[in-house]
This record gives structure tokens, C-alpha cells and sequence, in this order.
């Protein structure tokens, strides 16, 4: 193999497995609406944290948000005594808002994202017209991460790995033996994320899953999303590369990248766009804060009409 990222996140991997490294402690919150696991992974030795994929609810028939699923983050955070370091997110979510300026304001962190967030930033600031206000230069974040950046959290190494697809910025997070890997797969009854917004790409989503299948079997799999599956009755978020090498219904080993992209192709075509892609790119284009009020002090989300 002739990774590099991937040999050092496998060596990471290992070495956590054997001991030789401290292994991450998380608590993941599920929250049902839009169906998405944040997570918490902490260094259980230094209680140094950090707070992945949060979720700002929003009620679309209304315009209101709340933080109602963020504070059962935050009440966590506090009752363990963690100290956050990072807000990080996996990609720019088009099905729910990120909750991260909220936690950031109470718990502190650095907020980071994938460098791609400028091709994002780029492709929906066109689309929504967000005007000369709207940075598309990542300045909402405070750190964007290319493939191979390592970062900490306390005494455990952390790498990200570039996994595009999805859409062009997605991230993967190998922390210890954990990867928090965002929408590329999901559980393995239900198969992979889709690869048909604005930037998406069902070759690269492919090229991004085999990346991340050739971390060790015993790599603990952290997902952004479950819907349950046909016979599966409750929600599950966490699995093994081995038990997607395995079975994934849509990548397992031996689907080769012509099926899967004409298989993700077709299932693409059939499905509706989020319900809350609206509001969610346009806060999420902007790190999760929400866009400048207008002059009575009012903020907005747009609809474009004929164009998504
Ligand atoms: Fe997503």
C-alpha cells in the first residue's frame, strides 16, 4: 500500500489495539428527527474531548431553532468534567444543522471541517446567492484539515483522511482505534450514503469507502447516520471494518467500482432531496452560525425556486 495517510491511521489503529496507545472513550446522542449520532470522544486519563457532528434542531414549519439536543451534549460534557479541544464535523450536513457555534460558545474548542468546505462554500454560495457578506474562504473555521493532518485530543493521536464522495469535504477522523467516518458508509444492513448533491460523486465516494476498509478489521466505526434497515428495529451508529468487509450490502469485498457506482447511481435517482437541506446548507456553509439579520433585525433562510 503506498497510503501514507492510511498506513498511519492503520499503525494508530494497531497500536491502540495492543495497548500501546490509549484507547478513546465515546457516548454518542441520537437524535431521531433527522436521524444523525453526534459524538463525544474522550480521552478518559486528561478528560480532553471533543464534540463530533452536533445537531441544532429546527422545527421547519415554524423557522424556530432550539438547542434542546445540543444541551444533552453539553449536560454530558459537564457532568464528566471534560474539557472540549475541537468541534469538528465530518462534512457540511444538507439534512440537519450543526449545533457547533452553540456548544462552542459554552464549552470552547476549535472548530474544524474538511479544506473542501471551499468548493462547498463556492457551489452554494452561487446557488443561494449569498452575497459579498458570505466568506467563501473557510474563515467561519477555525482549522481545515487536509488528508494526513494529525491533531490530539489529550494524551490520543488523532489523523484526518480525506473520504470525498459524499461531497467534496467530507472528513474521516481516525482517533485511537476509532474512526468517526461521516457519510461515506453506513451500518452494514443499510449500505453507503448517497453521492447525488451539488460536488457528490459515486467514483470517489467508492475510491474513499475502500480507503477506509483497508484500516484493520477491529477498527471501531463511528457513523453520522441510521435509518434502521428492513428487520432491524433499532437504531445502531457503531461498527467494525471487518463487519463492513464483510456484509456492507453495498461495498462488501468483491464489489467491484463500476457495480457500486451504478448500483448508488440508480438508488440516487429514487431518492428525495432532505427535508431540511434548505436551512441546513445555508448554516452549515457558514460553520453553523446563522445568516446576518436584515434590517429589522430578522434572519432568513432562502428557498431558491426550480434550481435544486
Ligand atoms: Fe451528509
Amino acid at each position: 500500500m503506498d497510503d501514507v495517510t492510511i498506513e498511519r491511521a492503520a499503525a494508530l489503529v494497531k497500536a491502540t489495539c495492543a495497548g500501546k496507545a490509549r484507547r478513546p472513550v465515546i457516548r454518542s446522542f441520537f437524535d431521531e428527527p433527522t436521524f444523525t449520532a453526534s459524538h463525544v470522544v474522550y480521552d478518559p486519563e486528561t478528560r480532553e474531548a471533543a464534540i463530533i457532528d452536533s445537531v441544532l434542531d429546527y422545527d421547519p414549519a415554524s423557522g424556530r431553532t432550539s438547542s434542546a439536543s445540543a444541551q444533552a451534549i453539553l449536560d454530558f460534557v459537564k457532568s464528566e468534567s471534560l474539557e472540549i479541544v475541537w468541534q469538528l464535523e465530518t462534512h457540511a450536513h444538507a439534512d440537519h444543522l450543526s449545533a457547533a457555534p452553540w456548544l462552542q460558545e459554552k464549552l470552547g474548542g476549535k472548530l474544524a471541517i474538511g479544506s473542501g468546505i471551499l468548493e462547498v462554500q463556492d457551489v452554494f454560495g452561487k446557488i443561494f446567492n449569498a452575497g459579498t457578506r458570505f466568506a467563501r474562504d473557510g474563515s467561519q473555521f477555525d482549522r481545515l484539515f487536509t488528508d494526513g493532518d494529525s491533531f490530539r485530543i489529550g494524551g490520543i493521536d488523532a489523523i484526518a483522511v480525506h473520504v470525498p464522495g459524499h461531497t467534496p469535504a467530507d472528513m474521516a477522523f481516525v482517533i485511537g482505534d476509532a474512526a468517526f467516518i461521516g457519510d461515506t458508509l453506513f451500518m452494514p444492513d443499510f449500505g453507503t450514503a448517497r453521492a447525488d448533491f451539488p460536488g457528490g460523486d459515486a467514483h470517489r465516494l467508492y475510491r474513499s469507502i475502500r480507503r477506509l476498509l483497508s484500516l484493520p478489521d477491529e477498527t471501531r466505526l463511528f457513523l453520522c447516520h441510521d435509518y434502521k434497515a428492513p428487520g432491524r428495529d433499532v437504531y445502531a451508529w457503531e461498527t467494525t471494518v471487518g463487519a463492513q468487509r464483510a456484509s456492507n450490502i453495498h461495498v462488501h469485498d468483491g464489489v467491484t467500482e463500476d457495480a457500486f457506482v451504478t448500483m448508488r447511481t440508480r438508488r440516487d435517482a429514487t431518492l428525495t432531496l432532505p427535508n431540511l437541506i434548505m436551512p441546513s446548507v445555508q448554516i452549515n456553509m457558514r460553520g453553523g452560525k446563522l445568516p446576518e439579520p436584515e434590517e429589522n433585525g430578522t434572519r432568513y433562510i432562502k428557498i431558491p425556486l426550480d434550481t435544486l
